[in-house]
C-alpha cells in the first residue's frame, strides 16, 4: 500500500501559473506621471497604449507624434488613420487589437528616439506585452523592429519574415508614416499582414 500523502511538489506548470504577470492597469500605475527621462517635462500627455487587454496581436510603433501627444492616444494622426485601415483590411477592429509604442512620450519635433530614452522606456513595453500575452507582435518600422529584436539589420531585410521575440512571433513591417511617403510599399505591408492573418486565423484562406 502506498502511504505517501496525496500531496506533490508543485509542477513547473503550476509554479508558472502562480507567477502572475502584472495586469495592464498595474503597468500603467507603475509608469505613473513618468519623469524618468527628460521627455516627461516636454510632453502634453503620456501615451500608454490602447485596445484589447487580451488581444492576439499587438502593434508596436515608435513614439507618439503631435496628435497622439495632444490626445494621449496612440496612432490617431494621419499615420494612425492608415494603421486603422490596415487593421480593418485584416478583418479586425481597433478595439480587437492592442496598439502602443516603444516610447510613451513624444520626442520634441518628432525627432528620433534617443538610446537612453529607449532604455528607460522599454521595460514598460516588455511588461505590457507580458500582460497582454499576444500570439503575434507587429513591429511598425525601423525603431520598433530594431528595439525589439536588438539588431540593426535594415527593415527592408527584416520585414516579411517572422522573428522570435521572448518566445512569441514577431513580424516587422514598414511604418504607416513611411507608407504615406511611399505608397508603393503598401503592397509589401499587405503581404506581411496576410502572413500575420494566417497565424491568427489559420483555418481561413488568405
Ligand atoms: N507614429 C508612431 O510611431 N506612433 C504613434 O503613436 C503615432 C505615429
Amino acid at each position: 500500500m502506498n502511504n505517501s500523502p496525496d500531496v506533490h511538489p508543485p509542477s513547473v506548470d503550476n509554479r508558472t501559473q502562480h507567477r502572475k504577470s502584472l495586469s495592464l492597469e498595474d503597468v500603467r500605475k507603475d509608469i505613473g506621471d513618468c519623469q524618468r527621462c527628460p521627455l516627461g517635462r516636454v510632453r502634453t500627455n503620456l501615451v500608454f497604449g490602447e485596445g484589447n487587454p487580451k488581444a492576439e496581436i499587438v502593434f508596436v510603433g515608435e513614439a507618439p507624434g503631435r496628435d497622439e501627444d495632444i490626445q494621449g492616444r496612440p496612432f490617431v494622426g494621419r499615420a494612425g488613420q492608415l494603421l486603422t485601415r490596415i487593421i480593418t483590411a485584416m478583418g479586425l477592429k481597433r478595439q480587437d487589437v492592442y496598439i502602443c509604442n516603444i516610447l510613451k512620450c513624444r520626442p520634441p519635433g518628432n525627432r528620433n528616439p534617443r538610446p537612453e530614452e529607449i532604455i528607460t522606456c522599454e521595460p514598460f513595453l516588455i511588461k505590457q506585452l507580458q500582460a497582454i500575452n499576444p500570439k503575434v507582435i507587429c513591429a511598425l518600422g525601423t525603431f520598433a523592429a530594431h528595439t525589439l529584436l536588438k539588431t540593426d539589420v535594415p527593415i527592408t531585410v527584416l520585414r516579411g519574415k517572422f522573428h522570435t521575440y521572448h518566445g512569441r512571433q514577431l513580424m516587422p513591417t514598414y511604418h504607416p508614416a513611411f507608407l504615406l511617403r511611399n505608397p508603393a510599399a503598401k503592397k509589401q505591408v499587405w503581404e506581411d499582414v496576410q502572413k500575420i492573418m494566417k497565424v491568427l486565423l489559420p483555418q481561413a484562406s488568405h
